[in-house]
């Protein structure tokens, strides 16, 4: 039996989840004025434009326009259902209400559909669950469980990453799903299960320690395989790339990590599933790493959103260090994140560097020996070139100079300054005086990089004041005309006051909108009244399913404009609005005219004139009656 969740509880919630909590577990929050600021979850972009409001309860982004309330927003986040939502709300706020446990969706809106990715990532958590008891609990998993406790790996850790083994046979997977009437096909093509030739369905992970993998969102999306035993394959095996498991986007740990992540704000990078594990035992559980691909920008938007730095710890030989320049270089191209580096001695990844020197003295070189960005690319620059011939020194030392020269603080010039100078015997004021002369040329370049006062010009925070800082969808800021931000005040002044509503609607008499989402939204809050609900744009999202309009809605209350409009001023709108349908007609009775001079329909072209003088005329005297 289904139960609807009853009015109140939605009420309760609403009222007592904080929008900024429950956003914060998905975007970094920074107070800025009223409002709270971050990078946009909906859209990429590198300067925030992403507001929430802790008094109005609602966010809107400026950038790309998407806007709501607490439960619009996890339902567009995480594709939540809006009874979903409401659940989810109250676990992240930690409101304490009981909540139904099969709970029916709200009449009107639209049933749930079981997708076949739900039904997928069904498919998983079963198969999770056996890996995981046979690992744990049996014969078959016994020499697998031995080898990972060799390696120092907890039983604790085993459940908490939920570490299973497939065994060397061909059908445990698949006859325990076939026994319980699953969709075998569908297990194919959610990567557990393969095809042979001959038809036949069977294991895809044999003889493997099975790391289960979630997306960002925590749902299982699919596994990986470490073989046992050397035998044939590779040394790891994940699913294929299907509609859920994209390794572009997928990052292990990322969504059991996300907390820590925030509450450091602070991502740890690693390589290998096994260096996860190491770090989160070690006390660090803000450890990701990437399935066997290098970092990519879909990862980085991942993390970039709730972390300001990037700890970079990839394998000490000579692939983690080229891999760990690759990644800190993209890192630093599409996200303003601070960025580390540890370097582990002799080639060690960090999973071994724990079990031989021991997880303090891993967090000691985490914490205070961290290489900023700056020194390991000198570091890197220096590797690359024989520092005993003098030109490759030079070389070296004028790259050197070109990174200097990107920082911004005098500070840390001079750090780096000196240390060039230190080991390679040369005055500061000559390495000054090289390194100004680049500033000045790059500088000159026309494709310089971003400066900081490049990106606090296309800021676009939430305008405050009227016509002029009115902002639309577009992210950068721009003027409305007059008649459209009527329209905006107008309907701000409606949703926010049923009196306002009723001036306004008798003001207008039977006028439209210019703009149809404005006449859709304007329809739509007269049901909302008529139906007895009180002024309240929170409620009103609710009672809206088209995301456009609610869109819509967070942008008008996020404005920031006068409280209060007098009879009078929505007359000043209302006329406006009516200036705009006459300047309209205008124009088109002018096109009229030309179009039938051009047809050779004189009589028609001098009507069509005639009608345009006289609108002009009306304009002239500030008639906008119709
Ligand atoms: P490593 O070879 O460094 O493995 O690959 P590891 O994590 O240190 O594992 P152990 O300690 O040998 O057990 C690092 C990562 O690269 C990916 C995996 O994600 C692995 O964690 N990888 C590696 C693959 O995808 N396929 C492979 O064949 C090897
Ligand atoms: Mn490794």
């Amino acid at each position: 039996m289904t139960q609807r969740i009853p009015e109140e509880t939605i009420e309760q919630v609403r009222n007592q989840a904080d929008i900024v909590d429950v956003i914060g577990n998905y975007v970094q929050l920074k107070k800025q004025g009223r409002n709270y600021i971050g990078l946009c979850p909906f859209h990429g972009e590198k300067t925030p434009s992403f507001s929430v409001s802790p008094e109005k309860q609602i966010f809107h982004c400026f950038g790309c326009g998407k806007g709501g309330n607490v439960f619009s927003f996890l339902m567009e986040h995480d594709h939540l259902s809006f009874v979903e939502s409401v659940k989810k709300a109250a676990d992240l706020a930690h409101v304490d209400v009981t909540l139904p446990e099969n709970v029916a969706e709200a009449e009107g809106s639209a049933p749930r559909v079981t997708s076949e990715a739900q039904k997928m990532i069904e498919l998983n958590q079963l198969a999770a669950k056996l890996y995981h008891y046979l690992l744990m609990e049996t014969e078959e998993g016994y020499k697998a469980l031995q080898y990972l406790k060799e390696r120092g790996m907890t039983e604790a850790s085993m459940t908490e990453f939920q570490i299973g083994f497939a065994p060397n046979h061909h059908a445990t997977v698949s006859s325990f799903l076939e026994k319980r009437g699953a969709d075998l096909d569908l297990a194919v093509e959610a990567g557990l299960l393969t095809e042979r030739e001959d038809g036949s369905i069977v294991d895809r992970f044999r003889s493997r320690i099975m790391f289960p993998i979630t997306d960002d969102r925590g749902q299982l999306v699919g596994f990986s395989g470490r073989l046992i035993d050397q035998e044939n394959g590779p040394k790891y095996l994940n699913t294929p790339e299907t509609p859920l498991f994209n390794k572009r986007r997928l990052l292990y740990h990322f969504s059991e990590g996300r907390t820590d992540i925030r509450r450091r704000e602070e991502v740890l990078l690693l390589e290998g599933f096994m260096d996860v594990i190491s770090a989160s035992d070690a006390g660090l559980a803000n450890g990701i790493a990437s399935m066997g691909t290098s970092l990519t920008e879909e990862h980085i938007g991942l993390v970039r959103r709730i972390a300001n730095r990037a700890v970079i710890s990839y394998d000490g030989d000579r692939a983690g260090i080229e891999a760990a320049y690759k990644a800190g270089l993209l890192l630093e191209e599409k996200s303003r994140m601070e960025i580390f580096v540890l370097a582990l001695p002799g080639g060690k990844d960090p999973d071994e560097f724990i079990k031989e020197y021991g997880a303090e003295r891993f967090l000691e070189v985490y914490l205070h020996e961290r290489m900023t960005w700056t020194a390991y690319k000198l570091f890197y620059l220096r590797k690359q070139r024989n520092l005993q011939n003098y030109s490759e020194r030079l070389q070296y030392m004028d790259e050197a100079l070109t990174e200097i020269g990107k920082l911004s603080q005098a500070v840390e010039r001079e750090l780096y300054l000196k240390q060039l100078a230190d080991e390679f015997e040369i005055s500061i004021p000559a390495l000054k005086e090289q390194l100004q002369q680049k500033i000045v040329e790059q500088k000159s370049m026309p494709n310089r990089a971003p400066s900081e006062e490049d990106f606090l010009l296309d800021l676009a925070p939430p305008p405050d004041d009227f016509y002029g800082g009115l902002v639309g969808t577009q992210p950068v800021r721009q003027t409305l005309q007059a008649y459209h931000a009527s329209e905006y005040l107008l309907m701000k002044a409606m949703i926010g006051s049923e009196e306002a509503f009723s001036a306004i609607h008798q003001l207008l008499d039977g006028l439209n909108f210019q703009h149809d989402e404005f006449q859709a939204l304007y329809t739509h809050l007269m049901a909302y009244y008529l139906d007895g609900n009180a002024a309240d744009p929170n409620r009103f999202m609710d009672y809206l399913t088209d995301p456009t309009l609610k869109n819509l809605i967070s942008e008008l209350v996020m404005l920031e404009t006068p409280e209060e409009a007098t009879t009078e001023e929505y007359l000043d709108y209302i006329n406006s609005l009516k200036k705009q349908i006459l300047l309209d007609r205008i124009k088109q009775k002018e096109a009229e005219a030309s179009e039938k001079d051009r047809l050779g329909d004189h009589d028609a072209a001098k009507q069509a004139l005639a009608e345009f003088i006289s609108l002009r005329q009306k304009l002239a005297k500030g008639d906008y009656e119709l």
